[in-house]
């Protein structure tokens, strides 16, 4: 019976662990559950009006109102954690993102109508100026295009603080500004938020993946790039030093963006480091898989569970993705089959 071409006999036979539903389970090695997913969600101002995101097929833009309509449904699904981003009207944006820390700006109303119904829902803001800029750029440029460090994690300190204030249970600057998750940690502390914890985006790659999201909040750079503060793709130790920075300054959290390209990333950061890791698979990851599915040329339930499956098995405790809700949705029906 035996081929000849294989040791008689086959002792080992890796498909037995493969062989029915139940055995795979039992063997399973990586568990994706809703409660690991951070649904980020575009908000603006007004009231009940969605936008469409063009670049984003089945994302929009919502009025809080609507938001907060959903959440009952978001929280039943088992989804623990919302990041809200904010369109920034044209007219409230200037150079030096005063409307970043205005206690009556959207995202710290947001936080407080949010933490008014939905107190156990976390909360996870953004911390970087892009959204309230009129350059478009997610630090303060001097005159002579310069991103200014110093100058921009003073402001970042009290957008964090504005947050805190309002009741965010995370702040996750994602500027890349050198020393910004150490300042960000004193200003909360000095006034008492010792428990405002911070998720450090801490190796955020320049990447041509945060297209769409530029486009849901028109909030692209006016000029130039932001290469000289997000990291070159190229780079695999620069990461672990931004890490181990991010750790000493007092980040709870550290995050690899995106996700899906940057796997080897995730699965470093993890191994060396005893902190939790979160994923953001961005949105132009979100956007391909979209579009993708739309053709009909792959799967769409099968993909988003396995693109996440495997940013969970690279090393992430927690994943952001714009799939939160659809993936929570497929993975409480396949719990009941
Ligand atoms: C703001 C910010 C960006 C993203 C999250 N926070 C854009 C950027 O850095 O240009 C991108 C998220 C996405 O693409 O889904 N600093």
């Amino acid at each position: 019976m035996n081929s000849s071409l294989y040791p008689n006999p086959l002792l080992t036979r890796l498909r037995r662990n493969r062989k029915n539903a139940s055995v795979r389970a039992l063997v399973s090695e990586t568990t994706l559950s809703a409660s690991d997913l951070v649904y980020p969600i575009f908000l603006m101002e007004g009231n009940n009006t969605e936008e469409p995101i063009h670049s984003m097929p089945g994302v929009s833009r919502k009025t809080v109102d609507l938001f907060l309509q959903e959440l009952k449904e978001i929280r039943d699904l088992g989804i623990r954690a919302i990041a809200p981003f904010p369109v920034v009207p044209e007219n409230k944006k200037d150079s030096k993102a005063t409307a970043s820390y205005d206690p009556n700006g959207l995202i710290p109303q947001c936080i407080r109508q949010i933490k008014a119904d939905f107190p156990e829902i976390l909360i996870m803001t953004d911390i970087a100026l892009d959204p309230f800029n009129s350059d478009g750029h997610d630090g303060i440029v001097s005159p002579t295009g310069e991103i200014l460090n110093d100058q921009t994690v003073d402001v970042l300190c009290q957008m964090a603080l504005c947050h805190a204030k309002a009741g965010a249970d995370f702040v996750c600057p994602s500027d890349m500004m050198d020393g910004r998750v150490g300042a960000i940690r004193m200003a909360l502390d000095q006034e008492e938020y010792t428990s405002t914890s911070i998720m450090a985006y801490s190796a955020k790659y320049a990447s041509a993946f945060y297209g769409p999201f530029r486009d849901a909040l028109h909030s692209a750079p006016k000029a130039g790039d932001k290469k000289t503060y997000q990291m070159d793709p190229a780079n695999r130790l620069e990461a672990l030093r931004e890490v181990e920075s991010d750790i000493a300054e007092g980040a709870d959290i550290v995050m690899v963006k995106p996700a899906g390209p940057y796997l080897d990333i995730i699965s470093e950061v993890h191994s060396r480091f005893p902190i939790p890791v979160a994923a953001y698979q961005v949105s132009g990851e979100y956007s391909m898989i979209v579009s993708a599915a739309q053709n009909g040329f792959i799967d769409r339930s099968s993909t988003i569970l396995e693109s996440l499956m495997g940013i969970k098995r690279a090393g992430a405790s927690l994943i952001w993705t714009y799939f939160a809700k659809e993936a929570a949705m497929l993975l409480n029906n396949k719990g009941n089959q």
